[in-house]
């Protein structure tokens, strides 16, 4: 294995650009070996999607190209910077909605012409497999879950632009499939915080639900028919009963929360078995994504880690989510590598961060979100 030596760094500020989602998000940041974020603006959509029952891609467009740029000048004006004091700007160039990838790497684009500063494109879930540097400067190599509404992986960071995928979801994301769920059980959107609230008052035993793939080994997980078993385990008690109570909404909550818990455990332990393979000095485990929000799953991990000498890491939420501040780092290393892109930089739908992984049977990506 090729573990890449930390480079010797200058001190660097970058303006960082996201607008892959349904997340408008601008941020200044300071990067050396470690990073210091100066400013993260963050303009969410749920508003404008809420009607829908998921993002619509020209809607998210159309959002970011109107507030981009008042994303970028809020983060300047929150570091109390202007351009002058910005060495790169760096801006997501996939993967996620092309629309909105535009709006970034365009708004990105025209700052750059203007300025003479470099621009870097930077991958969105190198931006996710980054944070924990950023946020805690962890030693490279590093195992990462990130596990939002749109992606399931596991990777093996061994540099800043080296990672190792070694598993993930075969079709849904989980944090789809609690949003999916709390569309069965009446709940809002989105729906892994009501789920995990709900849940806490019900019978995890009372309906016999799926751990899809727990039978086969590696870490590969798969969703989808753990969705469709809530669903039908949903419709046998309003078939029976002709509505369902507090305690039947409790209990289906609390059975789908304890079956991702251990789906995502058990594929952690062989992911960290994996990894311990690399026989690193320090070992860390980092989780990212909206549902690394979750109690439940979030102790679970954080044990199975101390039971094996792991140190555990989870970045502050507003950086697990979609953020700039991500970006601006990861694009800041990617400068001090020398890895500047220029004008001809293009938008890209999809951009696995591992090339030499399979491909996965399904898309391995089903939401919006990444
Ligand atoms: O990372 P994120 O903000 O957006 C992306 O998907 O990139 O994650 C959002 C997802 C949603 O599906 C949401 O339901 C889920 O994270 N989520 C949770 C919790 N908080 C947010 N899932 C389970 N438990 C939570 N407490
Ligand atoms: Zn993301």
């Amino acid at each position: 294995m090729n573990v890449q030596p930390d480079p010797m760094t200058q001190t660097i500020t970058i303006l960082g650009i996201e607008s892959s989602c349904d997340d408008t998000a601008a941020a200044v940041v300071r990067v050396s070996d470690a990073g210091q974020v100066l400013s993260s603006v963050v303009m969410g959509q749920n508003d404008l999607h809420a009607d829908f029952g998921g993002v619509v891609p020209e809607i998210a467009a159309r959002a970011h190209a109107e507030r981009v740029d008042h994303c970028v000048e809020q983060a300047l004006a929150e570091a109390s910077v202007t351009l002058r004091d910005i060495d790169g700007i760096a801006v997501t160039a996939g993967p996620g909605l092309i629309g909105g990838v535009l709006s970034g790497v365009m708004c990105a684009k025209g700052l750059s012409a203007a300025t003479g500063l470099p621009l870097i494109g930077v991958n969105h879930l190198a931006g996710h497999a980054l944070t924990p540097r950023l946020t805690d400067g962890v030693p490279y190599p590093y195992l990462m879950l990130l596990v939002s509404g749109g992606h399931c992986q596991f990777l093996i960071v061994e540099g800043p632009d080296t990672f190792r995928r070694i598993g993930g979801t075969i079709d849904d994301a989980p944090g789809e499939a609690f949003d999916k769920t709390a569309r069965l059980l009446g709940l809002p959107q989105p729906g892994g915080p009501h789920v995990e609230r709900v849940g806490q008052n019900g019978d995890p035993r009372r309906f016999a639900l799926p751990r899809p793939l727990l039978d086969r080994p590696g870490c590969d997980m798969s969703f989808s028919g753990l969705k469709t078993a809530m669903l039908r385990s949903r419709d046998s008690v309003i078939a029976e009963k002709g509505g369902l109570t507090t305690q039947d909404q409790a209990d289906l909550a609390a059975g789908f929360q304890d079956a991702v818990c251990d789906i995502l455990t058990e594929k952690t332990r062989r992911a960290l078995d994996s990894y311990f393979d690399i026989s690193p000095a320090v070992r860390s485990f980092a989780i990212a994504g909206g549902v690394a929000a979750n109690g439940p799953i979030r102790h679970a991990l954080q044990s199975l880690c101390a039971n094996t000498q792991t140190q555990f890491i989870a970045p502050p939420l507003r950086l697990c989510t979609d953020n700039a501040a991500m970006i601006a780092y990861a694009g800041g290393v990617r400068m001090q590598a020398g890895q500047i892109d220029d004008l001809t930089l293009s938008a890209r739908p999809r951009w696995p961060l591992d090339t030499a992984a399979p491909s996965m049977l399904g898309s391995g990506k089903k939401g919006a979100k990444a």
